[in-house]
């Protein structure tokens, strides 16, 4: 053996100079190869250097794929100590101290002769694609740094790298390892970074790994670890990044950790599940920290102002938890913090304090705070935050509101990239000093209530690439000036746009612009209607197709969706700033108004309610045509009719509720009381005679399907308003078609709030139990009176006025009163529609829809032949 060895390497020796053939080296090679391949020897006990050739050797042939022609130069016209990516021992000539093979794209298992280099210092293998097991540790006593991440190495954890006890870097991170990290690692007392991340570790993380005072890294993310973060991580004194993220860590968080003389600087604790409140002095025990991640976890209580104590703290991400209650103020007294991300909480901030006080971060570079509870207007001061060079802003998702609206100063933030203020509760006009945020990348404004045309200066945002207003109430033209920028992604669905689709720029790409749900659009390439007259009936096909079928099917389940949406929405619109009309309220006399309606004759008479006489009439002075709404005083309940509808308009408005103009309460000529209210006056009548108009056979008065299906979205935004949205839920009682009436461009609005309208005490509806006692009684019509009250219930409630809407929309789609002789006995509307849908839907249907619904029904062959 030993004689082998000697020969060996005298042959080595005496072979360089000379440059033997190829063929003879090899055969030499061989046989000694086969030679130790069937000997067994004890390595770890042989002190020679001349063998760490051939576990060089062995090495690479078991290496399956490399670049090619890199290995070529490992061959043996060179002593090994060239090769690349090797380095000897000077102390030891011959003996290999490191090997370093990173990002070759290696593939194969890594030899388990490397565990025979037993002057191996350095072994770096990572960046590759070696598989299988970890060579075998237990020789390599001198072994300092072992890098073998990102591999994809199948092993347990390493027991015998315990034996390594100069290891000082431990990198095996993103392989496939698995099994327990032993308590026993606690003995390797000279480490100072051991990184596990992205394997799939199980157990817990040894409490012993507190004993090795020298270590200053610690990751081990990204795996399956269970059990509480051991405290005596705290021990460590000299740590300065810990990443315990996404495994499956439970408990609070580790007060351990937590020491006025910690030198943490990096503390990640995300994605596990963490729990109870932060420690309120968690601020005082990280002084060092810059980067503290504990987001998407189930920490719950305040954020605790402590935290603002934190003078380095440059990164701070809570997202993803149950934090509640007032953001801290202390966060303003952070000079670096550049990132700040609190989203998905429960958060509040009420005033402008917050936002005040964020103004002082003058590094604050990005503001994440959407899906919290934040509300009221979003303050002005959100323009301070521009001295800290604001580049990424999202307040999406809160209950900010507007009668403040998105405030001008939005303006300052000039280095902003991108804007998120979606699904908040916004109102007013977007602001054209948003023109100079010239950087802006990103604007996302989706889901409010904005309104107004789409300005034009978003064309001068040369840099935006993606821009959302979606379900919003933008009206107006599409402006051609987005067809100068570069978009990527644009998106105006659910907006009441109306005109000609611009052509060019991004609008030539049907895939990256959604404009559906704006009935007043046409053109474009889209299969939308032609900008002309005669596309009526390809626009009639295109409404049918895209809603008939949805419409009839959402029909039917009207009703239930809209009381889960009672349930579950949270209210969406601020009243808008009422004008009381208080101060008008005794302006107007009784001659005034006689005048204006011929001293209430018969020919101005357009309607009677049951509490009184309505009139068509002008008002000279005003040059006003208006409704006037006479009450009849001996009718019982009329005087409480009057001012019931005086309160319920007083501080409601909406632009599908008909709004009182005056209120007028005074004496007649004989000196009795008179009230009367003052509406405008809706030249195009009420919905009841629009369909159930029976016509003189020469002019079709005639609704068609896609108008019918615009005025029930109008009520539903009426009572959508009303019940949610108007401060206090106001129940209107009386939804019918009679009641809904048409202005001049054929926009439904609900009027008529004198015979019940109902005050729910806003507290309670929450739930959207909407349990109420009112001192009228219930009333309603009936055929569209919800079965509870006629079945003598004396409590109002939304869903009532929801069940009278559904009627309302079946009437309007069958073209028959829930009164209809038709039905009778066990017969009624809803029930009719219910039994003939789907398959009978003609028979249904309001026969001055067929006509459309051929169309239809051509079309859609058409389109599916
Ligand atoms: C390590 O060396 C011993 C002899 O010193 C040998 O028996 C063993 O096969 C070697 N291991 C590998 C994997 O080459
Ligand atoms: C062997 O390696 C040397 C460099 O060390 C190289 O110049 C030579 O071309 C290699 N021989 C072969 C056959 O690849
Ligand atoms: C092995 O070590 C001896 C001295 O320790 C040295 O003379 C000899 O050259 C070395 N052999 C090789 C192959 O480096
Ligand atoms: C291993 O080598 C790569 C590539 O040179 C290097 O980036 C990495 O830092 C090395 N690992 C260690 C622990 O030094
Ligand atoms: C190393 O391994 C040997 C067995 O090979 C064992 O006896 C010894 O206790 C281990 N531990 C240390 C720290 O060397
Ligand atoms: C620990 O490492 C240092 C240098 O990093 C070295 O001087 C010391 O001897 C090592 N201690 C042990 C027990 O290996
Ligand atoms: C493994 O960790 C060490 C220690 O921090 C580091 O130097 C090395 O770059 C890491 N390896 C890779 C491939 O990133
Ligand atoms: C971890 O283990 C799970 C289940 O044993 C397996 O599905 C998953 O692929 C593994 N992941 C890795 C990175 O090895
Ligand atoms: C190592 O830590 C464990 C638990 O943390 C402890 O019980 C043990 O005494 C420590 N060992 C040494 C050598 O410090
Ligand atoms: C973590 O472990 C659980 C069981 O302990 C297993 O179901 C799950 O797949 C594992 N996850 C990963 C990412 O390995
Ligand atoms: C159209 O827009 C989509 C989505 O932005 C994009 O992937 C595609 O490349 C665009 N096509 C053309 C012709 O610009």
């Amino acid at each position: 053996m030993s004689n082998c060895r000697t020969s060996m390497s005298v042959t080595m020796a005496s072979t360089r100079p000379k440059r033997p053939g190829k063929l003879s080296m090899l055969i030499l090679l061989g046989l000694f190869l086969l030679f130790f391949g069937t000997i067994k020897i004890n390595c770890a006990t042989l002190p020679d250097n001349s063998t760490d050739v051939l576990w060089l050797q062995a090495f690479r042939n078991e290496i399956s794929s490399a670049p090619s022609g890199w290995f070529n130069s490992w061959n043996s016209s060179s002593n090994h100590c060239v090769w690349p990516g090797v380095r000897c021992s000077q102390l030891h000539p011959g003996r290999v101290v490191a090997l370093e093979l990173s990002g070759l794209n290696l593939v194969g298992p890594i030899s388990s002769s490397i565990g025979n280099l037993t002057f191996l210092r350095t072994l770096n293998l990572s960046r590759n694609s070696f598989s299988g097991q970890l060579p075998p540790l237990i020789h390599l006593q001198k072994l300092q740094v072992l890098d073998l991440s990102m591999n994809q190495l199948h092993d347990s954890f390493p027991y015998a790298i315990v034996n390594c006890s100069k290891l000082r870097i431990i990198n095996l991170s993103k392989n496939f390892l698995v099994g327990e990290i032993p308590p026993q690692i606690g003995l390797m007392s000279n480490l100072s970074v051991l990184f596990l991340s992205w394997n799939n570790l199980t157990g817990v993380i040894p409490p012993t790994l507190g004993n090795i005072t020298t270590i200053d890294r610690l990751g081990v993310a990204y795996n399956n670890l269970t059990g509480s973060i051991p405290d005596e991580l705290g021990k460590l004194q000299n740590m300065l990044r810990l990443g315990l993220g996404a495994n499956m860590l439970s408990g609070g968080f580790p007060e351990g950790l937590l020491n006025r003389s910690n030198s943490l600087q990096y503390l990640a604790l995300q994605s596990n599940m963490l729990n109870s409140k932060l420690p309120p002095n968690i601020g005082n025990g990280l002084p060092k920290v810059g980067e503290l991640y504990l987001y998407d976890n189930m920490f719950e209580g305040q954020i605790p102002a402590s935290l603002g104590n934190i003078s380095g703290l440059q990164r701070l991400e809570l997202q993803g938890n149950s934090l509640t209650g007032e953001i801290t103020t202390s966060l303003g007294n952070l000079q670096y913090l550049y990132y700040l991300n609190l989203e998905k909480n429960n958060l509040e901030a009420n005033g402008s304090e917050f936002f005040n006080a964020l103004a002082n971060c003058r590094s604050l570079e990005s503001l994440f705070l959407a899906d919290n509870q934040l509300q009221g207007a979003i303050p002005n001061t959100i323009g301070n935050l521009s001295i800290t060079n604001l580049v990424q802003l999202s307040l999406a998702g809160n209950k900010f509101s507007g009668t403040g609206n998105i405030p001008i100063q939005v303006g300052s933030l000039t280095g902003l990239f991108v804007l998120d203020l979606s699904s908040n509760k916004l109102t007013g006009e977007i602001p054209d000093t948003l023109a100079k945020c010239q950087s802006i990348v990103t604007i996302q404004m989706a889901q409010n209530f904005l309104v107004g045309t789409i300005p034009k200066i978003l064309g001068m945002l040369q840099s935006l690439s993606m821009l959302n207003l979606s379900h919003n109430y933008f009206s107006g033209a599409i402006p051609e000036d987005l067809e100068r920028l570069q978009l990527r992604q644009l998106d105006l669905s659910y907006n009441h746009l109306q005109g000609e689709i611009p052509k060019n720029g991004i609008f030539g790409n049907s895939t990256a612009v959604s404009l559906q749900g704006n009935w007043g659009l046409c053109g474009g390439d889209i299969d939308l209607p032609t900008c002309t007259a005669a596309s009526w009936k390809r626009k009639a096909g295109y409404y049918l197709i895209r809603v008939l079928i949805p419409v009839f099917g959402l029909l039917s389940l009207a009703l239930v969706i809209y009381l889960l949406l009672l349930i579950k929405r949270t209210p969406k619109r601020e009243c808008l700033s009422m004008h009381s009309f208080g101060e008008n309220f005794l302006k107007i006399s009784y001659k005034d108004l006689a005048e204006a309606t011929s001293d209430f004759s018969e020919s101005n008479l357009v309607g009677r309610g049951s509490h009184g006489t309505v009139y068509r009439g002008k008002l000279k002075e005003a040059k006003l045509e208006v409704a006037v709404k006479v009450f009849d005083l001996d009718m019982r309940g009329a005087e409480k009719s009057f001012l019931s509808e005086c309160e319920a308009l007083r501080s409601i408005q909406h632009r599908n509720l008909l709004p009182i103009i005056r209120a007028c309460s005074t004496v007649d000529y004989t000196g009795s009381v008179f009230k009367a209210l003052l509406y405008e006056y809706m030249p195009n009548g009420n919905l009841d005679t629009w369909l159930h108009y029976k016509g003189d056979g020469k002019t079709p008065k005639h609704l068609g399907f896609s108008q019918r299906l615009s005025l029930a979205v109008n009520i539903a935004d009426a009572l959508d308003y009303l019940h949610h949205d108007c401060g206090r839920p106001t129940i209107h009682c009386d939804v019918k078609p009679s009641n809904i009436l048409l202005n001049d461009d054929m926009n439904a609005l609900l009027g008529d709030f004198g015979i019940a309208s109902f005050y729910v005490d806003s507290s309670s509806t929450s739930t959207g139990s909407t349990t109420i006692t009112s001192s009228v009684g219930v009333k309603g019509t009936i055929g569209y009176i919800a079965p509870e009250y006629a079945g003598g219930a004396r409590k109002a409630s939304t869903s009532g006025d929801v069940y009278s809407f559904g009627i309302v929309l079946l009437e309007m789609m069958t073209g028959k009163r829930p009164t209809d002789p038709m039905f009778k006995d066990e017969t009624n509307i809803v029930n009719f529609v219910d039994n003939n849908f789907p398959r009978e839907i003609y028979h249904v249907l309001d026969t001055r829809l067929t006509e459309e619904c051929k169309d239809f029904a051509h079309a859609k062959t058409v389109s599916e032949g």
